[in-house]
Parts: structure tokens; C-alpha cells; sequence
């Protein structure tokens, strides 16, 4: 396991536990894709048998030693300007105009641990004998322009992440237009393309199309990452299932504009990128400067999506997740946002406080309304001094009442914006993104702070850590809802400006580094108008995220599902709200939505006055039950056994340690069919498992051969069994 290196071959063998990555270097100079998959024990042989795709014919040679084009060959890292016409992974721009790079291998290097990756969110390692990492140096001997491919290899999960870094170790400037941080081959197309599509409170919805000739691809121009395209792609079989087939997945580490895309050639390989979009970016390297392109997530699963989902669930639960709260339980919270919206007094608060309180919730959180004059969304972002009208003693006093009732308190920042309507507008209006003389679009009647510049950088940190002074705050809720329009910023000359979409994500994630490292003992939650920017880069910042405004649990359902393809169950915030629901108008059962909202980070998102007796009986049932189970849910492997993207019933199955918790939901009843067959996954085949309600012992081999039987009977019905293992 780890990085083997033979030298007589040249060739590079990454090993994961399950898994190999083949890289070659032809004659000296062309480092080649070589292989990606299924765990393989013999390399050395693998380059005399290389895949060369197609006929030489309208190929140009620019590999004469064998008669050869890298357009047929499996370019490792791919550049612009000579016979390969597929899309590069580098493509940069020289001080005489020219845009021809010629990268050819000169060394590599292996060193135990992984290193930090300057400035941006990545997994790391606690101790180096966790991994092993390769960096190979490739040099364009004319310019001097050198990049470093690296490559960590983790002992106990299937994921081999890369990254990018650009030298200019050369006398000229260089304008870098592409710099992708991964290129894989795959060498035939019978592949279908999966990814997460969505938009607000509908957002990660499963997409699945063959690939054709051509490209196909998503991405994001927004500066953030989005609602609409989840920066992960996978690459099945088309007969993969959840647990079974081939499954290439590539989860970009990266919360800004992204690039996802696979090319199939005339030849019909693919070649698959993954990075930071090149629309709208280039990035002036003068000499002696380096350039760091984010890191991206491969794993290979010989077994469906399911394994694929849980490598991605391991690594960043345990090795992307930082702080304390990557292994301390989670609080249960209430927040008032769908109970009071902008209509809330310090009374109003705590009376929800101390209902909550009573059925044991952990921690009250005050959302969108405390500060400035803002009783609607059209103000005072930007203002982040409390509003006396509502809160006449302050946050401090608030926060130390919620404290008494023997509660923590949480509070709603969306730091990245300002509304026109702000003292932070009138005093600097130029602190916004915009391009003089044009149009500043608004979207929610709000507009972006300019992160690329530090005096702005400086402003958020101290107004945010102010304030998370100032009282007994144990909790954030980071929101940011809007995309950016006009980009454009007086901290970079005319040549630079197409530097600002990427540097505006440096920007943030300075500022969240610099809070959350300020404030170590507090819990952050990110949320982007529910989860867009929902992303690996965020999690390396905020250990959970608003999954969705969407809180229908029938609508969560499909929700939690897609996200549950990259994201661990620990990560996705899921609340109980009110019904008719706000978004949809739909009625489910209290049980339904609590047995929703219990498969994440649960939590309300409603006025529990307003409850009956018997279903405040029932929600302290609920909170009772989530603290018994939250580690196997946030914790455990899971398995999805049923896809609300495929029928009328989802089924979740989480197994951590001795327990399993199993979910069924059905959204119509049926009155003409039987009982729904559901086959657990991932136990111990000769063990007994008692089904604790019931009472019940079964073997791990029925559960999963035999399975459980479920009636359809009633709309919105659900249930949850939870196993003990004997
Ligand atoms: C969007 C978030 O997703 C909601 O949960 C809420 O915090 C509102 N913003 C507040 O404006």
C-alpha cells in the first residue's frame, strides 16, 4: 500500500487499500495516464502495452521517438499548444504572445503525511504515517514554467486526492488561463455521467446521461459554487446500482467557480477534468511566483455508489472536518427563522427558548432580523449592531437568558453582503463588487462585499468576532444569498482583474479561517439560501451546512438523498418544520418529518407553542430518540437502500459499531399491493441483530438475503427500526 516507484520502468503505482492509479513516463519527457481502478499488483509491465487510442491519420507528431501524437496518448497533465487538441488541463498565455506550452517530466518526490495546501480548504493527515504523498515536477524548458503534481494516498480509505501548484521559475510573465487540478483517462466511453443539478430549495437532484462524442460537462460561472451544479461528478457503468458496478467519483475540494467535464475523443476514450472553471479566469504569474489550483477527491468503487458515497462520508468526516466538532456530539437546535421570520421581540424568543427547553433541545438560534433596521430583507446587511427595537437589552442579554434556561445561543450572520440600505453603504459604497460606470444588479435587494481586498477582509472579521465577543455565543449560521454580478475590483490592475472570481474565494476563506480559528469553541453552520456553496470547501471551514430552505419532508427526502452522494450525514443540517409547509404547502405527519429530519443534523424550525399536548409528547419522543441515535447517524456507514429518485419509498440504513438505525418512508399509500421488500446492507452475516421495540432477533444473513417487509398503507407514513447487535 502507499506509493511504489520503479525506476528501471518509470512508472508511479499509487495504492489504496482497494485501489490503483498508474502513471508512466514515456522516454524521459511524457508523463501518461496509464490507470485508474480495481486494486492491481502488476505495473512494470504496463507501459510496453500502453493504451494508444486510433490512427495516426491527421495526427501531428510530436512524439517522434515513436512515431507518435499526444493527442492518442493519455496525457497525465495535459497542456495547450502543440498536437493534443482535447481540452487541456494547463493553458497559459507567454510575454511574447505565444500560448504554446511543452511540459516534459523532470523529477518527482516522495514524502510521507500530505502537506497544506496554501490558503485554501484540504484534507489533511494527523500523524504522516496516515499517507504518503508524490509530487511530480513537470518543466516547459523554454519558458521555465514548472508545475507540481501532487498526489496523497490515504492507508485506510480509497481516495487519492491531487492538486495543482504552478512555479514561474522563469524570467517572464506568465498569464495563466487554465490550471486544472485533475485529468484522469478512462479508455472506453460506456460510461454514464452523474451529477447533482439544482437550483433553490431543490437542490442536488441525481442526473444521469450517457456519455457521447463531445463534451459534456457542468459548471458554475457565480463565483460561488452553487445551487445548480454541485462541483462532484461521477463516472458508472451503466449498470452500476448502489451496490454494484463501476463508479469513478471526483469531488472537487473548491467552493467557487468549478468545471466538471468529460471529452470523448474520435478514438472514444474519455478524458475526464476536474477543476477551477477557466471562463472568466486567468492569473498573472510574474517570476518567481506560484500559483495553488484546490484539491480534488478520487475514488474508485468497484461496487456501486453506495461504496463510493461512504469513502467520501469517511475522509471527510474524519480528515476534511477540523475542530472540536468533528468528533463532539452535535446540539440539537431550534431556530426561529420559519416561526417568526423578521417578526420576533427578545419575549418571543424566549418563549420559544423555554419551550424548546422543556423537550430538551441544546441550543436556541436567532436567524435573520437582530441587527440594524432590518424587518425585511430589503436592509442593513452589512450593520451588525443590534436592533434595540427588538432586542432592547442586546444580544448579550438574550443570549445570557437562553443560557439560563440552561440552553446555548446561536446567531444568523450573512457577512459577505450590503444592502444599499445600510450605514456600511452610505459610508463606503465603493465596498461592494461592481465595474464603475455599470449597473450594480441587486438580487434580494442586496449586493457583495469585495473580498479581495483586505481593509474589507478586515471589516467582516472584526465586526463578526465583535459581536461573538460580546456574548455567550456558542453557535453560527454563516449565510450568503446571492450570486455575484458585474465583478470587477479596484484592488487589481485592468490585466488582473479576471483574477477576481478565484480570489474572492481566497478572500472568504481567509475570513473564515481567521474567525473560526478565533473562535474554536464555536459550532458554524454554513448556508447559502439553503445549500448552495454546499460544498467539500466549505466543510474544511464549518463542520455542518443548511441542507435546503426546502423543509418539506417529502421534498427533503430527494434532497438528503442526492447530497448523501458526497456529504456525510453529520454535515446536513435537517429541521422539523411547521405545517402546511412553508415552501410547498404540504401536510405530512409530525412522525414523517421527524423521521426525515432525523436521518442529519436535526433540529426545528418552528414555534413549538403552537403545538398541541400530544405533539409536544411526541417531539420530546423525538429529541429523546435522535440523542440515543445521533452517533450511528453521524457516524455510521450509510446505505441507501431505497431512492426517492426511483419510486414511492426511500429506505436509509446507518451502521455504526453494534447498532444499525433503519429508515422507511412511503409517500402514497397503495391499496393493491403487497409489502415492500427492503434488504439491509453492510452487517455482520453470521451475528444477531435484535430489532429493539420488538423485540425481535434476526441474522445478519436474513436481514440482508430475506430482508423486512413494509406496508404502504398511509401517505407520508414512515418508520424507524433501530438494531442492537448481540
Ligand atoms: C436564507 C437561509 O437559507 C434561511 O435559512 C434563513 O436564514 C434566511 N436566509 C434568512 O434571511
Amino acid at each position: 500500500m502507499g506509493i511504489l516507484y520503479c525506476s528501471k520502468e518509470n512508472i508511479f503505482h499509487l495504492q489504496t487499500p482497494n485501489t490503483s492509479y498508474v502513471l508512466g513516463v514515456l522516454d524521459g519527457k511524457h508523463l501518461l495516464h496509464l490507470y485508474y481502478g480495481k486494486r492491481i499488483d502488476e505495473y512494470t509491465s504496463i507501459l510496453d502495452n500502453f493504451p494508444i487510442a486510433g490512427e495516426l491519420a491527421f495526427s501531428p507528431i510530436d512524439v517522434p521517438e515513436h512515431f507518435m501524437s499526444t493527442n492518442m496518448l493519455p496525457m497525465e497533465y495535459p497542456c495547450y499548444g502543440s498536437a493534443d487538441f482535447r481540452t487541456p488541463a494547463f493553458h497559459a498565455e507567454y510575454e511574447d504572445g505565444s500560448s504554446v506550452t511543452c511540459f516534459e517530466y523532470e523529477s518527482y518526490e516522495i514524502i510521507k503525511g500530505k502537506k497544506k495546501l496554501e490558503g485554501l480548504p484540504a484534507t489533511y493527515v494527523e500523524n504522516d504515517s496516515e499517507a504518503e504523498t508524490l509530487e511530480i515536477t513537470l518543466c516547459d524548458r523554454l519558458t521555465g514554467v514548472k508545475v507540481v503534481l501532487s498526489y496523497t494516498v490515504f492507508n485506510q480509505v480509497d481516495a487519492i486526492t491531487k492538486s495543482v501548484r504552478v512555479q514561474n521559475d522563469g524570467n517572464g510573465i506568465v498569464t495563466l488561463k487554465s490550471v486544472l487540478s485533475s485529468t484522469i483517462h478512462l479508455f472506453d466511453k460506456n460510461y454514464e455521467f452523474v451529477h447533482l443539478e439544482g437550483a433553490w430549495a431543490k437542490e442536488r437532484s441525481i442526473q444521469k446521461r450517457p456519455l457521447l462524442n463531445g463534451c459534456m460537462q457542468i459548471d458554475s460561472k457565480r463565483v460561488t459554487s452553487s445551487h445548480h451544479h454541485s462541483p462532484f461528478l461521477a463516472l458508472a457503468r451503466p449498470y452500476a446500482t448502489e451496490t454494484q458496478g463501476d463508479v469513478y467519483g471526483f469531488s472537487f475540494v473548491y467552493s467557487g467557480n468549478h468545471l466538471e467535464q468529460v471529452e470523448v475523443n474520435e478514438f472514444d476514450t474519455a478524458r475526464v477534468n476536474v477543476g477551477i472553471n477557466p471562463f472568466g479566469f486567468s492569473w498573472q504569474l510574474t517570476p518567481g511566483d506560484k500559483f495553488q489550483a484546490p484539491e480534488v477527491i478520487l475514488t474508485y468503487s468497484d461496487c456501486g455508489f453506495g461504496n463510493m458515497s461512504r469513502t467520501f462520508h469517511k475522509l471527510y468526516r474524519t480528515r476534511l472536518v477540523r475542530g472540536k466538532y468533528r468528533d463532539e456530539k452535535r446540539p440539537v437546535l431550534i431556530n426561529n427563522w420559519e416561526a417568526t421570520y423578521f417578526n420576533f421581540n427578545e419575549e418571543k424568543i424566549l418563549k420559544i427558548a423555554e419551550k424548546a427547553q422543556s423537550v430538551g433541545i441544546d441550543l436556541m438560534v436567532l436567524d435573520d432580523g437582530w441587527f440594524g433596521k432590518r424587518n425585511d430583507d430589503n436592509c442593513s446587511l452589512g450593520d451588525w449592531v443590534v436592533d434595540k427595537n427588538k432586542l432592547p437589552d442586546g444580544i448579550e442579554s438574550l443570549a445570557t437568558k437562553v443560557n439560563d434556561l440552561g440552553m446555548k445561543f446561536g446567531l444568523w450572520f450573512e457577512p459577505e453582503m450590503i444592502s444599499e440600505d445600510s450605514d456600511l453603504y452610505r459610508a463606503h459604497p465603493d465596498w461592494c463588487i461592481h465595474v464603475e460606470g455599470r449597473n450594480r444588479t441587486p438580487a434580494r435587494q442586496q449586493l457583495m462585499l469585495d473580498l479581495t481586498r483586505e481593509e474589507i477582509r478586515d471589516y467582516i472579521v472584526d465586526a463578526v468576532c465583535s459581536v461573538l465577543k460580546s456574548a455567550p455565543i456558542s453557535y453560527v449560521k454563516w449565510d450568503m444569498n446571492r450570486n455575484a454580478t458585474e465583478l470587477g475590483t479596484k484592488s487589481l490592475p485592468p490585466q488582473r482583474q479576471q483574477e477576481f472570481a478565484h480570489r474572492y474565494v481566497l478572500g472568504i476563506y481567509e475570513v473564515m479561517e481567521r474567525i473560526t480559528s478565533a473562535f474554536p469553541d464555536v459550532l458554524f453552520e454554513g448556508c447559502s439560501g439553503g445549500g448552495g456553496r454546499f460544498d467539500a470547501g466549505m466543510l474544511y471551514y464549518y463542520p455542518q451546512y443548511w441542507t435546503s430552505d426546502n423543509t418539506d419532508g417529502v421534498e427533503r427526502l430527494s434532497i438528503q438523498h442526492g447530497t448523501s452522494m458526497v456529504m456525510p450525514a453529520s454535515t446536513m443540517g435537517a429541521h422539523i418544520s411547521a405545517i402546511p409547509n412553508h415552501q410547498v404547502g404540504r401536510t405530512t405527519p409530525l412522525t414523517f418529518r421527524g423521521h426525515v429530519a432525523m436521518a442529519g443534523q436535526f433540529g426545528y424550525e418552528l414555534d413549538l407553542n403552537t403545538l398541541s399536548d400530544e405533539e409536544i409528547e411526541i417531539v420530546k419522543e423525538q429529541v429523546k430518540l435522535y440523542k440515543d441515535i445521533r452517533d450511528i447517524v453521524q457516524r455510521g456507514e450509510l446505505y441507501r437502500l431505497a431512492s426517492p429518485f426511483e419510486g414511492n419509498n426511500t429506505s436509509w440504513e446507518y451502521v455504526h459499531e453494534d447498532r444499525v438505525v433503519l429508515t422507511y418512508y412511503t409517500i402514497r399509500a397503495r391499496s393493491t399491493t403487497g409489502k415492500t421488500n427492503v434488504k439491509l446492507c453492510g452487517l455482520d452475516e453470521t451475528a444477531k441483530y435484535t430489532e429493539t421495540t420488538s423485540g425481535k432477533t434476526y441474522s445478519g444473513s436474513y436481514l440482508m438475503n430475506v430482508g423486512l417487509y413494509f406496508e404502504d398503507k398511509k401517505d407520508y407514513s414512515s418508520t424507524m427500526l433501530i438494531f442492537q447487535k448481540q
